[in-house]
Parts: structure tokens; sequence; C-alpha cells
């Protein structure tokens, strides 16, 4: 066995029983919920050209600079493993051709960023995201963000709230970027090291840094917002209040900025207090991506699931409820009782049962002690003479009540029309 033994990478999980149960739920839900909205499921490969990330989530960008997870192929491609989901969306999207401009989509599955492993931040983690192309509709936005909170409510997770701002437009980010950096220049020495760096490049990300003295110069400086178009800030009132019509709650706040580069017009994420220092639930906004000469526009959002798993065990839901149980567990007593229950489960499972038993020949009292282990709620016990006679015990293990009932009444009571 090598060094690292059973376990799997840092930063990276197994995703077993019983947790695995709360994952499917929280999956159905939103293979339920987001087809309400017109949205279709498209699966994209989790390996791309580097090339696909780059352009669109830019170059500068933590994700791209530090995060991804990038390699030579054994053909000497430069390839990553995705560290979101949009960028690959899109270009997928855009080699169907042009009956796809206003697509609906959505996708589950993993995502992978080189980050510090700790609570909340993983390597390996997993994103259910939208995409719906389309140029830019303040009508659009609200109902992308309507959708989402939907989903966080249907999955019972109360207490989400949602923080929105806006990008401006593509036009609006050279002044927003220049009158940041003069706003900032006499305050340099009170930022910390990495802000320092980011001053001339990425002055938006000075906004939402976590350091005290950075936090005491942002108070100071002017919002981002003042130095874009009015049309920029029309289009961001005009998403809250559609929002309010759909009764959803928004906090508008100027710190917000968001981590990637394609975003253009609204930004927001959904943070729960249940989730500690890495508090965000789920982020998005509205985008243009360019892509061979071609530009996409679109609005999305991504929601990591590892997340909404700790916000609904942080809000009381118990993994174990979660674990799949049998309907029923059969219990042979002798060799030939076996074999006819073998045959019996399989017959009622084909009639949509979820049926229990041992096949390794094990003694009555284990045989009960696995089926009580594995939550079955009722055990059927059969015996010669049962079979003799054609019918079973059935016991209710809630209860330990006995009834002697025959095989066709055992199907009807366990067979739902
Ligand atoms: P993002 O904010 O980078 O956006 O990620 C969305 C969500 O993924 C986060 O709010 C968080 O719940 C989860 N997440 C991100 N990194 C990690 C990590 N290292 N460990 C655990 N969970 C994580 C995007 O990815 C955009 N593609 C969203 C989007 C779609 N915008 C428009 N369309």
């Amino acid at each position: 066995m090598s060094s690292g033994g059973f376990l799997p990478l840092q930063g990276m999980s197994d995703i077993a029983p019983p947790e695995v149960g709360l994952w499917q739920r929280v999956e159905s839900e939103a293979r339920r919920v987001l087809p309400l909205y017109g949205f279709e499921e498209i699966r994209t490969p989790v390996l791309e050209r580097t090339s696909v990330f780059t352009r669109a989530i830019g170059e500068g960008t933590d994700v791209v600079q530090k995060e991804m997870y990038t390699f030579e192929d054994r053909g000497g491609r430069q390839v990553s493993l995705r560290p979101e989901g949009t960028a690959g969306v899109i270009r997928a999207l855009c080699g169907l051709g042009p009956e796809f401009a206003e697509a609906r989509v959505f996708y589950i599955g993993p995502m992978f960023r080189a980050e510090r492993p700790q609570a909340g931040r993983k390597r390996q983690f997993h994103q259910i995201g939208v995409e719906a192309l389309g140029g830019p509709s303040p009508a659009a936005d609200a109902e992308c963000i309507a959708m989402q909170m939907h989903l966080v409510e249907a999955w019972g997770l109360s207490g989400a709230s949602l923080r929105l701002h806006t990008r401006g437009v593509t036009t609006d980010q050279a002044a927003v970027r220049e009158g940041l950096v003069n706003a900032v220049r006499p305050h340099l020495d009170a930022l910390c090291e990495d802000c320092r760096r980011r001053h001339e490049q990425h002055p938006l990300r000075i906004l939402d840094c976590k350091n005290p003295g950075c936090r005491a110069v942002v108070d100071t400086l002017p919002q981002a917002m003042s130095f874009m178009a009015p049309e920029s800030r029309a289009y961001l009132d005009e998403v809250v209040r559609r929002l309010a019509t759909l009764g959803v709650a928004a906090q508008v706040d100027p710190r917000l900025i968001r981590g990637l580069d394609y975003y253009e017009h609204t930004i927001w994420e959904i943070t729960h207090p249940a989730l500690g220092a890495q508090d965000a639930l789920a982020g998005g906004g509205r985008y243009r991506i360019e892509l061979d000469g071609r530009a996409v526009e679109g609005v999305g959002f991504a929601i990591g699931i590892e997340r909404v798993i700790m916000a609904l065990q942080g809000t009381g839901v118990k993994i174990e409820d979660y674990r799949g149980r049998p309907d029923l567990w059969l219990v042979a007593v002798g060799e030939r009782a076996a074999g006819e229950n073998l045959a019996l489960a399989q017959q009622l499972r084909r009639k949509g049962v979820a049926v229990g038993l041992d096949t390794s020949g094990r003694s009555v009292k284990a045989q009960m002690r696995i089926a009580n282990r594995r939550g079955a709620p009722w055990v059927v016990v059969r015996g010669d003479d049962e079979l003799a006679a054609g019918r079973c015990q059935l016991k209710d293990m809630a209860v330990g009540a006995e009834q002697s009932v025959t095989v066709d009444e055992l199907t009807a009571r366990f067979v739902k029309a």
C-alpha cells in the first residue's frame, strides 16, 4: 500500500453512505426544480484545453494563476481539470450551433481547485450550476436569482441571504479601475502586502480583502459604482425592483466583487450563517465570454454541494435520516427457505419493493441482527413449515408484533399500486 493508505488525496473526499443519501436528495431536488424553469441538463468533460479556462475566467484571476490543476497530456497538449463549469459549458454550447443561442442548461459535477484545504474549501468539490444564454436583461437576471432561491428553499435551507452588486458594462471597467487605483494610491501604506501588489492590476480585489487595515481603507473609498455609467446603475436598480416583485429580498453590497473576470452587470452571492469562514453557498452573475472571436452573453450561478450539505447539517438535518432503508427483510430458517426467499426477493424487487436478505447462510439470530442494523421496518420469517403452508411470519420491528400472512397477502401489502 502507498504512503496514503486508504485515504484520498488531501482536499478530496469520498462521498459514501450514509452521507451520499443526502447528496442524492440535494441533486434530485435540483433535477426537479430547474426544469420547471425550462433548464435542461448538460454534461461536459472535466478535462479541457487550458485555454478554455484562461480566456474565459481571466489570466489574472486567482483561479487561473494559482488554483488550476494544469498539466501536459500524452500528446503534449496543455490541459486542465475544470475549476468551474461556465467556461466549458459555453465552449460546448458554441459548438452546438445557432439554435443554442438561447440555451438554458444546468450541470451537476465535480470541479477542481488546488486551494489550501480548510473547512468548507476542498480541492475537489461539486457544483450545481446553471447557464442561460442571451443578452443583458434585468428580467432574466432576476428570474435566475429567484430560481436559485427557490432551489435553496426546496432543500429546506432557511437563513440564506443574498447580496447583489454590479460590475457595470465592459466599457465601465477601465473607468472603475482608474478611479479605484487613484483613490487607493494615498493609502497604499495601510494595505496588506497582497493588496499593495494588486493595486494597479486588480484594484477591485482590494474591496473584498478581509484584512482589517484594508477594510478600514475601503470604508473611506468612493464606491466602484460611482465610476460607472448611469445605465449600469439603472440596470442594477431594475434587477432589484424585479426581485422585489418576485418576493426575493436582496441586499445591495458595494463590497461584493466576485473572483472571475467574465462578469458584467449583475453579480451576486448567497451566504449562509452555518458555513463559518467560507460562508459562500453560491455565486453567480451575468457574463460576456469571448470565444474564437465570438462574444457569448448569459447569466448563471453555481452552488457548492459540499456547502449545501454543511449548511443543512448546521440547521439540524441528520445524515442518518437519508440512509437508504429496505422496505422489508427476508429471514430464512433452513436452506430451502433461503432459496425460496431469494426467488421471492427477486419477484418483489421487480415490483418496486426494496427487499434485503442474507445470502451467506447465517443463523436466524444473525439474520435478525442484520435486518435490525439495516433499519428494516418489517421482517418476514419462513422455514419448512411456512413453505409447506404457503405462509410466512411477518414481524413489525417497531413493536415486535407478529402475524401469519400468505405470500399473496404479503405482496399486496408491500407492492404499491
Ligand atoms: P464560484 O463563486 O467560484 O463561481 O463558485 C461557486 C460556488 O462553488 C461557491 O459559492 C462555493 O459554494 C463553491 N466552491 C467554490 N470553490 C470551492 C472550494 N474550493 N471548495 C468547496 N466549494 C467551493 C463559479 O464557479 C461560477 N462558474 C458561477 C457562475 C456560473 N457564474 C455564472 N455562471
